[in-house]
């Protein structure tokens, strides 16, 4: 899960980085849009995949190891939370890779949205997650 969060906030920042490209911002230079996005979709997909099966896998564990009911703890909530935004945001993702730009302006914000929410929460996560280590 530590590899997991590291690669989602480089995702994030990558994400960022389109997005104050987009809005005209500088701190970009001039480094093609298709080059940035490359960037960010590259770590996006497998990072996404990593936190899905991290889930999954606590999930487990924590049911068939350590013996306590499923979602008994806070952290398991926080998580529950944090995958489903990760999720949406790939929804919303994947569609903006094929989406016309009349529509992408709304969907770029709702995807931007639901990953930061997800980023924050999968930290708040991290932080209830270690009073649980054995
Ligand atoms: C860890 C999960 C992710 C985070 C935190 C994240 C974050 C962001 C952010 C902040 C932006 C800038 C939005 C804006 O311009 O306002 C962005 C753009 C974008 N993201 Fe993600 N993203 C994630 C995963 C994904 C995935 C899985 C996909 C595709 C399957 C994806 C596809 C895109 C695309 C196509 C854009 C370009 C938006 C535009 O045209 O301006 N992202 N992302
Ligand atoms: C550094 C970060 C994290 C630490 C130290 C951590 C630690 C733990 C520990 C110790 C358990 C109990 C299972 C066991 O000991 O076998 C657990 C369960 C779990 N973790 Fe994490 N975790 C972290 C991040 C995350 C994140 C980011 C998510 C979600 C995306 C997540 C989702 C879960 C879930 C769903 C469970 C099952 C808990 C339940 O059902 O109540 N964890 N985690």
């Amino acid at each position: 899960m530590v590899l997991a969060l590291l690669l989602v906030f480089e995702v994030l920042r990558r994400g960022l980085r389109l997005r104050r490209q987009r809005q005209g911002l500088p701190g970009t230079g001039d480094v093609a849009r298709s080059q940035l996005l490359a960037a960010h979709l590259r770590l996006a997909k497998p990072a996404v995949i990593l936190v899905l099966v991290g889930f999954v896998g606590g999930m487990a564990s924590a049911v068939w190891l350590r013996g306590f009911g499923p979602l008994s703890k806070f952290h398991g909530w926080l998580g529950l939370l944090a995958a489903g935004l990760f999720a949406t945001a790939a929804f919303w993702g994947r569609r903006l890779e094929h989406a016309r730009p009349a529509e992408a302006k709304a969907l770029a914000g709702r995807h931007g949205l639901a990953g930061l929410l997800a980023v924050l929460v999968a930290s708040l996560a991290a932080i209830a997650g270690f009073v649980l280590l054995p």
